[in-house]
């Protein structure tokens, strides 16, 4: 038998719908974050981060399908994410996270991701 994959162990595809759907509530109210996403309609930017975690957690490979290989970082050049935006970032994917009421072992190695991925997303210094 596979090993069970993280993916199955936090409950497949469902949580992660659930997990995006949250954070982009936030986003879609963040007035530092908002004005950073280029279109109108935030579900085509939902699907992509929603489909990039279930890829990178084991699950489906549909992201690396559709959009080859991930380069988050050179994929944020173009939007300015300081250490301000980070930190809404997580503000509101803690939020969504929080939701999920996962066991604390999974949280935290989720949690855990997050925060390490997006500290290593900062492309701009603060501002003065
Ligand atoms: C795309 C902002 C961190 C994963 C985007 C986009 C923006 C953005 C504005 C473009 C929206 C779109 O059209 O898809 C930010 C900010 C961050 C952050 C302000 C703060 C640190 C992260 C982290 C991850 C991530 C930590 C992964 C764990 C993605 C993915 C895409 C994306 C998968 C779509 C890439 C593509 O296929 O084009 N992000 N992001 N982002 N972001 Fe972030």
């Amino acid at each position: 038998e596979e090993p069970q994959t993280f993916y199955d162990a936090v409950g497949g595809e469902e949580t992660f719908v659930r997990l995006v759907r949250r954070f982009y509530q936030g986003v879609a109210e963040d007035p530092v974050l908002r004005p950073l996403y280029p279109e109108e309609d935030l579900g085509p930017a939902e699907e992509r981060l929603r489909l990039f975690l279930m890829q990178y957690w084991g699950g489906p490979r549909t992201y690396s399908e559709r959009r080859g290989h991930p380069r988050l970082r050179m994929r944020h050049f173009p939007f300015r994410v300081g250490t301000r935006e980070r930190d809404h970032w997580l503000t509101h994917m803690r939020a969504a996270v929080d939701e999920l009421e996962l066991p604390e072992a999974l949280d935290r190695q989720l949690w855990e991701y997050l925060v390490y991925a997006a500290h290593s997303m900062v492309n701009a210094p603060d501002e003065a």
